[in-house]
């Protein structure tokens, strides 16, 4: 049998506090909410979350606080099976957490302190320089700092493994520190951020693609929600439509994304499969409430994907 994937992450934790509201308070104002799930999140977590769940070795490198939620979120990776040799608790700073608010439609709007997120360094990559060259692929985000990142996606060109970069939250990006890069997955907003280019259909997704491939970056995929994902190259642009699903809370859905596209990527699945794989996967997770706790295993995935794929 096939060794299993290693995805390594080098990204964030969080821990997600989620509001079910139809309505916002203006300011001074309260009003109630519907419902509330506290649950464990943060972009890079729930990457590995979906890769650890789609049956990869996963390894973490990340920052917690020194609260309540710091070991919390280290037993949580544990309670995965993910590995936690390079997650460490920093003294005197808080966990990374995010008030997410969610629509009746599923739609959510979320906000990020990133606490320890933030001292995730440049040495600490080094210190997992062993853990990151014997990955199949590595993952990052931006809930760190972009001096991070930028280090680690050099770090990965030189030693030849294979890098996506999940540019969440959106914010300017110094693009030629990302020439050469595998994969490139922002969503609609993300993606106008960092191009300036408005992303209101397929079309303009297309074109704003083009721009980032132009830059240098190998293939650009730009998740568009319920209108599925478009994965761009040099002469490639494909749009991969959505599969239906009954979407109660898309938190999380783009983690969903690239946590099991790393995946099938890694078990050698063709690229354009591994897409539309993906994009099953995301839609899947919109159909629970949460972040990880929405996410399926291999097996509930595999059979949704042998009767929808
Ligand atoms: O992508 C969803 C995630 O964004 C949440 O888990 C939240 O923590 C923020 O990082």
């Amino acid at each position: 049998m096939a060794r299993r994937p290693r995805i390594a992450v080098v990204g964030s934790a969080n821990i997600d506090l989620t509001t079910f509201t139809d309505q916002f308070p203006k300011p001074g104002e309260t009003i109630f909410g519907q419902k509330f799930n506290l649950g464990f999140g943060g972009k890079g977590a729930n990457q590995a979350a979906a890769a650890r769940l789609c049956g990869a070795d996963v390894f973490m490198v990340a920052r917690v606080g020194s609260d309540l939620f710091g070991p919390a979120t280290i037993e949580n990776f544990k309670n995965l099976g993910i590995d936690t040799t390079h997650v460490k608790q920093i003294e005197g700073l808080s966990s990374g957490v995010a008030p997410i608010f969610v629509e009746p439609n599923g739609q959510n709007r979320i906000l990020v302190v990133k606490g320890a997120n933030d001292a995730l360094k440049p040495d600490d990559v080094d210190a997992a320089t062993e853990v990151l060259k014997a990955s199949d692929c590595i993952i990052l985000q931006f809930e760190i700092p972009l001096e991070t990142v930028y280090y680690t996606v050099a770090f990965a060109r030189k030693h030849g493994v294979r890098c996506i970069l999940n540019p969440a939250p959106g914010q300017a990006v110094e693009m030629s520190a990302l020439a050469g890069l595998d994969y490139f997955i922002p969503n609609e907003s993300e993606a106008e951020t960092i191009t300036g280019m408005a992303v209101r259909n397929v079309e303009d997704a297309k074109k704003c693609a083009e721009t980032m491939v132009a830059g240098g970056i190998r293939r650009v995929i730009i998740t568009l929600g319920a209108n599925g994902s478009l994965l761009a190259g040099r002469g490639l642009s494909e749009h991969v439509q959505p599969f239906a699903v009954k979407s109660v809370d898309s938190s999380g859905a783009g983690d969903a994304f690239i946590g099991s596209f790393a995946v099938f990527l890694a078990e050698g699945v063709p690229e354009l499969e591994a897409v539309r794989r993906a994009n099953l996967y995301a839609g899947l997770s919109t159909t629970g409430v949460g972040t990880q706790k929405s996410f399926y295993d291999r097996a509930r995935f595999d059979a949704e994907w042998a009767v929808r794929g």
